[in-house]
């Protein structure tokens, strides 16, 4: 079991990663109970579901979102579609709660005016990972990506511009946040295996959501 510490209790902290890029410790820890019940909103509307890659393999990693388009591979490749294709019906709205927390963070690491189209939501359980990737399926390279923890801590991957330059191994406790954009917008990053655990609020899960600027 992962021991427990909740990050609530300490005051928020920024530690600059790099340029472009900063971890917002504890910059959502008041807010964590509100957006988890906007999850479990959206994921009435449009369920979890473990997407397939172009390779074929199944993600252990499941996912949905919210806002004007939402992120989705299958057999055809990446993209973002203003459509569920589970459903055929457009992804819920992106919660004003959403909004208003990514625009905060984009802000508090330099990217004023933030404008998200899009949040993807990943429920990870124990061994879920996410291997180390870029994100580049949005036309915007330069306005950052915000990214929210929430529920069971997770360590972080966060390594360079180049597959092959070195990781850094950042824990995430649930309210930290992390933002990169600018010149920093393509740096590799991952997720490493979920270890098992309880969190008052998600039980044996972590839940992520990031914001993309995706037009
Ligand atoms: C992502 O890279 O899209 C998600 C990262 C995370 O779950 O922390
Ligand atoms: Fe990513």
């Amino acid at each position: 079991m992962t021991p427990l510490f909740d990050s609530a209790s300490l005051p928020p902290s920024e530690e600059p990663l790099e340029e472009g890029a900063v971890l917002l410790r504890g910059f959502a820890a008041a807010e964590v109970q509100t957006l988890l019940e906007a999850v479990s909103q959206i994921a009435m509307a449009a369920p979890f579901r473990h997407l397939v890659t172009p390779g074929g393999y199944t993600m252990s990693v499941a996912m949905t979102n919210c806002g004007r388009v939402g992120w989705v591979s299958d057999r055809g490749g990446y993209r973002y579609d203003p459509l569920n294709p589970a459903s055929g019906t457009p992804w819920p709205a992106m919660p004003a709660a959403f909004l208003g927390l990514a625009a905060r963070a984009a802000a508090q690491a330099g990217f004023t005016g933030y404008d998200p189209d899009a949040c993807l939501i990943n429920r990870y359980v124990a061994g879920a990972k996410l291997s180390l990737h870029q994100d580049r399926d949005e036309d915007d390279a330069w306005a950052p990506i915000v990214s929210v923890s929430l529920g069971l801590p997770v360590v972080f991957l966060w390594g360079g511009k180049r597959r092959a330059d070195p990781v850094r191994r950042l824990r995430l406790e649930s309210g930290d946040v992390v933002v990169w954009g600018g010149p920093a917008r393509f740096v590799y990053h991952g997720v490493a295996p979920l270890r098992d655990g309880l969190h008052p609020l998600t039980g044996a899960m972590r839940i992520n959501l990031t914001f993309r600027k995706v037009f």
